[in-house]
């Protein structure tokens, strides 16, 4: 040690001056997306039991929560739509007026300026839970699927929306959805594709928020298997293939070497999802006096941007967004 003077690498570290000099991640509001669910049955807001200070908001409480969005300079928010009405075909994920359409259609009358990114998925609006069209042996019928979504897609984007989000992990449905979103005059609209989602158990509080819970069976049969890493490469090879503009890695932390080993493959702008079981985690232990949650909050999400993630979506995102403004 006393040899090598030249290689003490505390010098760098003495004061806050010089660390912030040094500092290679640095979080930024700019990096945030805030999700947010949106129910047709709600009068006043209800907040999400296993989510504390997350809610599900009526289209009303949906119009002040996003003013404070917009007022913490984040740049985007998630929206998740819940409708009182579900069926086996999913109707209402692509009604003109379905709900999410109504909420992405508030949202941009208060807040233009604030770029709204719609999930396409069947799984909040079917009444088994799965993401796509049921065939009777239980599966989910892939070609039939791409379709409903596709047109769930045109219909957010009629209303709207700044970017959609396909979330079913049906293949081919990046192309599907790009094809269509062209054929009807909707050229502009970029796709961000969930296309490393695993079958994670980190959905499980999101799935009591959307209502969402397969009501047999799993989704192992489209998302991703949790131990492979490579497949993951595959499956975002084939939605850039396909036309996706932004790619995304789902969950975050149990998954940071699938977002490191995307941002050194692809230079498409890449995307990580700190989803809502991982929000309740942070949120449980903090409740019980055991962990710091602000400093962990900020570490976490530092991380994920440190690993590759060039934005972030997450519950905590208008928590981190104050932190940020306090700090400077
Ligand atoms: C819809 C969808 C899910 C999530 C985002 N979009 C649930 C699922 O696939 O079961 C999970 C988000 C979260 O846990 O925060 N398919």
């Amino acid at each position: 040690m006393g040899s090598f003077p030249e290689n003490r690498m505390r010098r760098l570290r003495a004061t806050p001056t010089l660390r912030r000099l040094v500092q290679e991640t640095r979080l930024s509001v700019s990096d945030l997306i805030y999700p947010m669910f949106v129910a047709e049955d709600v009068d006043e807001r209800r907040e999400i039991e296993p989510m504390p200070g997350i809610f599900q908001h009526s289209l009303d409480s949906l119009k002040s929560e996003v003013e404070a969005v917009a007022g913490l300079g984040i740049p985007a928010v998630l929206v998740f739509g819940i409708p009182s009405h579900k069926d086996e075909v999913g109707s209402q994920g692509y009604a003109p007026n379905g709900i999410t359409q109504q909420a992405i259609r508030a949202i941009k009358r208060v807040q233009p300026e604030l770029a709204v990114v719609g999930d396409v998925c069947m799984c909040e609006y079917t009444s088994h839970g799965h993401c796509g069209i049921l065939l009777d042996d239980g599966t989910v019928d892939n070609d039939q699927t791409l379709e409903l979504l596709a047109e769930t897609a045109v219909s957010q984007a009629d209303a709207g929306v700044d970017i959609v989000a396909p979330s079913a992990m049906m293949d081919g449905q990046v192309g599907a959805i790009r094809d269509a979103l062209d054929d009807n005059d909707h050229e502009n609209v970029p796709i961000m594709a969930y296309s490393a989602k695993y079958a994670s158990s980190f959905y499980g509080p999101f799935r009591t928020a959307a209502e969402s819970a397969p009501q047999m069976g799993d989704r192992k049969g489209y998302q991703m298997d949790p131990p492979n890493v490579n497949e993951a490469m595959r499956e975002i090879e084939q939605d850039i293939l396909e036309g996706a503009d932004v790619v995304m890695v789902k969950p975050a932390l149990a998954y940071l070497d699938v977002i490191a080993k995307a941002k050194q493959r692809f230079d498409t702008p890449l995307a990580a999802y700190n989803v809502s079981g991982e929000y309740s985690m942070v949120k449980a232990a903090a409740g019980n006096g055991w962990i710091d949650e602000r400093r962990i909050v900020m570490e976490i999400l530092t991380g994920i941007k440190r690993a590759g993630a060039d934005m972030i979506m997450s519950y905590h995102a208008k928590d981190v967004a104050g932190w940020l403004a306090e700090e400077r």
